[in-house]
Parts: structure tokens; C-alpha cells; sequence
């Protein structure tokens, strides 16, 4: 596995390949399974493999929530040679944002709603990095996870409207047997929260319309953020103590009647 620090060395090294474009898994680190799916996918469809390491700090609207973010770095990269990953990009912030972030990607409608409205600028930081990124890698194809269903629709939707040619493709949600969502920030919930967050998952299949689902999560000691029916699927998020959860389901995957 080869480790790229340095952008103009990684460029060069792109541009001299003859048999690419790779598959592409963009992280931020804090790697569990729910990633190791999106990586078995892109070695499973794709001759090469090029993996992401960045946490990217103008996706984050509290210092806190990146101060804190989970990540291991040894531990991540043990983990992708594990995974059969061939390369990976583990760029320093000055160089994806020598520009000093003076240039970004903007969504007016989709990225205003939802995760949008409750964290001003996120969606600005997620399209302004995974543009940079599918142009550093220029993958043939790139793996997104549809428990973070805002970010896949509003990728798509860039990809499409400024014609690049990497196909976007959408991975299911990997879950605990308990139906929590897999997710970097799980590892903050303490034993109490931890028993109660699969309850997120269980009130957006069980509820029979939204608003009975945040009732019952705000019952059950969640601070919830918005559950709404949004393009055929019920989404949710919802804090429990510091740590903010969030998922959907397909609405026909909701059993209430
Ligand atoms: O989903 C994530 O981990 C991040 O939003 C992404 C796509 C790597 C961009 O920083």
C-alpha cells in the first residue's frame, strides 16, 4: 500500500499511470465497517483502489465536533492494508485548501434543508472537498454510504451539473444487529447512550408518519433535530448528550400503519 503526503508528488504520480482510473472511497478517518463495505465494493469492481485520509475542517460548523472527532491514524492504515487498498491520499489541510477557501461548491436547495439548516455551511465543505478530491484521484468510480443520504444526493447531483466523469455509487447503510447505524461518532456514546440509540433506527421503520417518530425519540430522552419525509425516505437527526446521530430509511422499509 502506498501513502501520498504530498499533492504535487501524488499529481505527477497520477498522471504518469497508464492503467487507471481506480475506484475511490473519500474518508475522513475513524474508520469502521460501515467504510471496509465501501472499500470491499471499489477492490471488488475495480483494478485499483484509492483511499482518502482527510478530515476536513470546513465541513464542520462546531470546532468541537472536529476537535473531538474520532480518528487513529495507525490504526486506520493498518486497517486499509488489511482491506487490499493499494493507495492512499492523506493530504495535509494547507494543500486542499491553498486557496484558503476562497473557492466552493454551492447547492441552493437541497443542501439549505434538513442537515443544511441545522449546520450552516456543512454541505458548502462536503461538495468543495469531494470535488477536490474526485479531481486530484479522477476515479472511474466513487463510493458513497446512503446512511449519509444528503451528502450522496447533493454528490450526484455535482457530478452531474458540472459534467465530471466519475459515476457516484451508493453503498446501503451498515448496521449493528440492534439497527444502529454504523458511525464514526458511535464511539462517544457512553453505555447508557448506546442502549438507547438503536431506537433512532426503530422509530423511523416502526412510526406510522414522522412527526410520531420524533415524539417518540424526544420521549425516550433524544434532542431531535427534524424527522422528515424527504424523495421517499424518512430522515433523522437526533443528539444524544454531545453526540448527534443521524439516519433514514427507504419509506417503504417503514412498517406503521
Ligand atoms: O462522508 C464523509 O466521511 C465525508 O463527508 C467525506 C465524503 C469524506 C467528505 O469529507
Amino acid at each position: 500500500m502506498n501513502i501520498h503526503d504530498d499533492l504535487e508528488a501524488w499529481l505527477a504520480f497520477r498522471r504518469s499511470q497508464g492503467a487507471w482510473p481506480p475506484g475511490f472511497v473519500p474518508t475522513m478517518g475513524g474508520l469502521h465497517a460501515g467504510h471496509r463495505a465501501l472499500v470491499a465494493r471499489s477492490v471488488a469492481e475495480n483494478p485499483v483502489t484509492v483511499v482518502s485520509l482527510f478530515l476536513n475542517p470546513t465541513q464542520f460548523d462546531q470546532a468541537s465536533d472536529l476537535a473531538t472527532y474520532p480518528a487513529d491514524l495507525e490504526q486506520d492504515l493498518a486497517n486499509l492494508r488489511a482491506w487490499g487498498v493499494d493507495h492512499v491520499l492523506l493530504p495535509r489541510r494547507e494543500a486542499i485548501y491553498a486557496d484558503d477557501y476562497r473557492y466552493r461548491v454551492s447547492e441552493r436547495d437541497l443542501a439549505t434543508r434538513l442537515e443544511g439548516a441545522h449546520r450552516p455551511g456543512h454541505f458548502d465543505g462536503v461538495l468543495t472537498v469531494v470535488m477536490r478530491l474526485l479531481n486530484l484521484v479522477r476515479a472511474r468510480r466513487a463510493y458513497f454510504g446512503e446512511k449519509d443520504w444528503q451528502q450522496l444526493e447533493l454528490v450526484r447531483g455535482m457530478v452531474e451539473a458540472f459534467f465530471m466523469d466519475t459515476e457516484i455509487v451508493a453503498c446501503s447503510t451498515v448496521r449493528e444487529a440492534s439497527g444502529l447505524a454504523l458511525s464514526s461518532r458511535n464511539a462517544r456514546l457512553d453505555a447508557r447512550e448506546r442502549e438507547l440509540a438503536p431506537a433512532l433506527h426503530r422509530s423511523l421503520v416502526e412510526s406510522p408518519d414522522a412527526a410520531t417518530a420524533a415524539a417518540a425519540l424526544s420521549g425516550l430522552g433524544f434532542d431531535v433535530d427534524y424527522v422528515e419525509d424527504l424523495g421517499g425516505r424518512r430522515l433523522a437527526a437526533a443528539r444524544l448528550g454531545a453526540t448527534r446521530l443521524i439516519d433514514n430509511v427507504p419509506l417503504e422499509a417503514h412498517d406503521g400503519h
